[in-house]
């Protein structure tokens, strides 16, 4: 496995590679690595000839009141488990190699962006494109993968793909969960053991969700009213929001539609989580 810091070093590799007529895909991290980052090195080695990942804590994409500073670091660690999982180059660029000081340009999306996550930390989503398409530029990639763990990212991605004519497939791969439901994530290593054990009630709320669901009197909307008040009934836990959407816009729904997806944001002590499900209504 090769490691490389500088931009140009990988557009090269990648680019003799991709003229050899090799299938290259890509798998943006933050590091911090877990077993959902793996699933999608995993997802990447199967449909790849040649993968990369890149780990990078983009300054970029945190609020000045976020987690930048503590944000975990773990690299030997995750340089190990990109090994492990058969990645052929890791991307750790300095964040000077990535903005240059007199930067200008920045990748913004005007409709999506602005909901859900994007209204609860302003410009987050600004920093995650314009971070993403400087990758897809230095990659070149035939696929890029993402999880469903953060939906609308992986939603905004697909969008910024198709508006920029980016001839890239984007790849969801689904959420992976520790053995009692709480959603893998780099910041559950933050909850103490009691915020951890409160934290169980974001993946009980969108369990009970999916059941209402199947009954025929809920709405997307009684069901989001009920999630709420799970979370909001749990102490310790205070929600951002907790909707039930339109899969694809993020916008309400009719009476009784096929699909939806319930996302959730809540503080768990000082930590904040997300989670999601797609619920079938029949
Ligand atoms: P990060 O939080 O490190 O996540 C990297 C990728 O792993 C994202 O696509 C995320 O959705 C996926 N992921 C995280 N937890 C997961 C889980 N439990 N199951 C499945 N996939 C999971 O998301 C980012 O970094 C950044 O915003 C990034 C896209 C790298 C841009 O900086």
């Amino acid at each position: 496995m090769q490691v490389e810091a500088l931009p140009s070093a990988v557009r090269d590799v990648v680019q003799s590679h991709r003229c050899g007529g090799k299938r290259i895909g890509l798998v943006p991290t933050m590091g911090a690595l877990h077993v959902g980052h793996v699933s999608l090195m995993d997802a990447a080695r199967r449909d790849c000839d040649f993968v990369v990942a890149t780990i990078f804590v983009n300054p970029l994409q945190f609020g000045p009141n976020e987690d930048f500073d503590r944000y975990p670091c773990s690299l030997e660690h995750d340089l190990q488990k990109c090994e492990a999982a058969g990645v052929d180059l890791v991307f750790t660029p300095e964040t000077s190699q990535m903005y240059a000081a007199d930067a200008e340009s920045e990748v913004r999306l005007t409709g999506l962006t602005r909901k859900l996550e994007g209204r609860h930390r302003p410009g987050h989503f600004d920093g995650v494109t314009t971070v993403v398409a400087k990758l897809f530029n230095i990659a070149v990639p035939d696929l890029a993968y993402f999880g469903q763990k953060d939906y609308q990212q992986q939603l905004i991605i697909r969008q910024m793909v198709s508006d920029l004519d980016w001839g890239l497939e984007i790849v969801t791969c689904p959420i992976v969960r520790e053995d009692d439901g709480l959603a893998m994530s780099s910041r559950n290593r933050y909850l103490s053991p009691a915020d951890r054990e409160r934290s169980l009630i974001l993946f009980r709320a969108l369990s009970r969700a999916q059941e209402l669901a199947q009954t025929a009197s809920e709405t997307p909307d009684s069901i989001a009213q009920q999630l709420q008040q799970l979370i909001s009934g749990t102490d310790g836990v205070d929600p951002d929001y907790a909707v039930v959407v339109d899969c694809e816009t993020l916008e309400p729904l009719p009476q009784r539609p096929e699909r939806a997806v319930a996302l959730i944001a809540a503080r768990v002590g000082k930590t904040r989580l997300i989670d999601n499900q797609i619920l079938r209504f029949r």
